[in-house]
């Protein structure tokens, strides 16, 4: 199917690896034009070479200074936007108890203010191309009590913030021609889902190895944690011209791993 991505001009946030890597690849592959930032410039420049990116601006989303360079600096390299991904770091996890105020507002300027900026400042370039909106999020909205999430007070709390977000922009941008969806991965085999079992394991006095085999065997029907090329798709397709008439939509990526009914 071609998804008319051609040419589209696409900026993926926080890209060097993991969910905003495997994104950016399959923008290219559909042959858009893509931007991609993350914090080390080094990093990011080398990463958009070997993926066929235009440009690769060191930035980071969780300030103000940040949004800014990655947002302009995609702008004059690719003369405007068709397509924005939102997407920032994880925040740390921790129990309620684990956290105080200052965790707090570091993940409130790096998973809430991230997505609120980026989108403000791509806006006006959006509205001339009636362009979209997906922001990466995480299953732990729709069942933050699950046992699956104990430990990450800081994204079921935020998170919601930015869901709540996106279906309000979805109804606000909507006679400006702009959709705005989400895409809540699952279990998704980076290096930031590596690191959470890594912290479960500690916390549990268990092997890394068992946390994985417990999500495989009991958690999540399709029986293994997904490829990052796999949820890429849906990023990829949701944002295209194909899916002209979908917005304000959570299309979840998990192996079945949500069990709520919406
Ligand atoms: N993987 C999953 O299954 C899963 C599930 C639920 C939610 N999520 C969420 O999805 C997001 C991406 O996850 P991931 O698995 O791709 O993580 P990852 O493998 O750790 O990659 C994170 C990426 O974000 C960049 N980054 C981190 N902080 C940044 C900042 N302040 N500004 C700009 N770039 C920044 C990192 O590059 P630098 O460090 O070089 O800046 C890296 O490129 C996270 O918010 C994560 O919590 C993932």
């Amino acid at each position: 199917m071609d998804l008319g991505l051609s040419g589209k001009r696409v900026l993926v946030a926080a890209a060097s690896k993991g969910l905003g890597r495997a994104i950016a690849t399959e923008f290219v592959a559909e042959g858009a034009r893509v931007a991609i930032c993350s914090r080390e410039r080094e990093r990011i420049e080398q990463v958009a070479r070997d993926i066929g990116a235009e440009v690769g601006i060191a930035a980071d989303v969780s300030t103000d200074a940040g949004c800014r360079a990655f947002v302009q600096g995609a702008i004059a390299s690719l003369g405007g936007i068709d397509v924005l991904i939102v997407n920032a770091g994880g925040p740390k996890p921790g129990t309620f108890g684990d956290l105080d105020d200052a965790a707090w507002q570091t993940a409130f300027e790096l998973t809430l203010l991230s997505a609120v900026r980026l989108t403000r400042l791509a806006l006006p370039e959006l509205k001339k191309t009636k362009g979209s909106i997906v922001f990466s999020t995480s299953t732990s909205v729709r069942q933050p009590g699950s046992p699956a999430y104990g430990t990450l007070m800081l994204s079921n709390g935020l998170r919601a913030a930015v869901h709540g977000l996106l279906k309000t922009l979805a109804t606000e941008l909507a006679p400006d021609g702009i959709r705005v969806n989400a895409i809540p991965p699952g279990r998704i085999s980076t290096e930031r889902i590596a690191e959470l079992d890594a912290d479960t394991a500690k916390r549990e006095g268990v092997a890394i190895e068992k946390i994985k085999e417990r999500f495989e065997k009991s958690v999540i029907p399709l029986g293994r944690y997904g490829r990052p090329d796999e949820f890429a798709a849906a990023a990829v397709f949701l944002a295209s011209p194909k899916a002209s008439y979908i917005t304000g939509v959570s299309l979840q990526v998990d192996g079945g791993m949500l069990t709520s009914m919406w």
